[in-house]
């Protein structure tokens, strides 16, 4: 069963949606560890209340080489073989990428690479757009752009708030992290420069 380590920063409805498509028998993988970088995340005590373990990994005052550095240490000691952010709030340095080659994802709440950074919903909602949604995509040293793996669309409705907006993205997230980690773990993909490709549709296409 494929090792995940997932990484986060706050609420963790997205590690809790994994969680569930695991027990449900729909994601055949295992959460091997969850670590945040605040000992107050959320989604830490729902990883305890779940019997995973759960590791707090304060960030606040180390410089980020040597906190990714102890991020590689805890997931290697669990043998992570992917590792899955969840609304983790940091960008990781190259050392960090390097350890888990073509192993981490990371999902954003926009159609990127509209959007990046912070409150996409946000943006994308005081831009006007009338159409966005949720991106998993492998996550390399730049602020949410590795290829991506899947998208999933929302229409912007008359009458929506940012708050509408966003519940249905997050309603998108919840599903799609574990279908894009269900088609990865399968493993009939390849990258192409920023393409993922799946290698099944390339055989039955010819
Ligand atoms: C999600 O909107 C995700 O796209 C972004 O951070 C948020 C995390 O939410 N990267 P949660 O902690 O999974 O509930």
């Amino acid at each position: 069963m494929t090792r995940l380590g997932i990484v986060l920063s706050g609420r963790g409805s997205n590690f809790e949606a994994i969680a569930e498509q695991i027990g449900q028998g729909s994601l055949s993988a295992e959460i091997a560890v969850v670590v945040a970088n605040r000992a107050d995340a959320p989604g830490l005590e729902a990883a305890r209340r779940r019997g995973l373990q759960a590791v707090a990994l304060p960030s606040r005052g180390v410089e980020r080489p040597e906190y990714d550095r102890s991020l590689i240490e805890v997931l290697r000691a669990h043998d992570v073989e992917w590792v899955v952010l969840a609304g983790y709030m940091r960008i990781l340095t190259a050392e960090f990428i390097r350890a888990f080659p073509k192993r981490i994802l990371n999902i954003h709440p926009s159609l990127l690479p509209a959007f990046p950074g912070l409150d996409a919903q946000h943006q994308a909602f005081a831009y006007g757009v009338k159409v966005t949604g949720c991106t998993v995509h492998f996550v390399d040293e730049h602020l949410d752009h590795g290829p991506i793996v899947m998208q999933a669309t929302v229409a912007v409705e008359e009458g929506d708030t940012v708050e509408t907006v966003s519940a249905r993205i997050l309603s998108e997230e919840h599903r799609l992290y574990s279908e894009a980690l269900r088609l990865l773990l399968a493993g009939a993909w390849a990258i192409e420069g920023r393409k993922v490709i799946r290698l099944e549709r390339m055989t039955a296409g010819g």
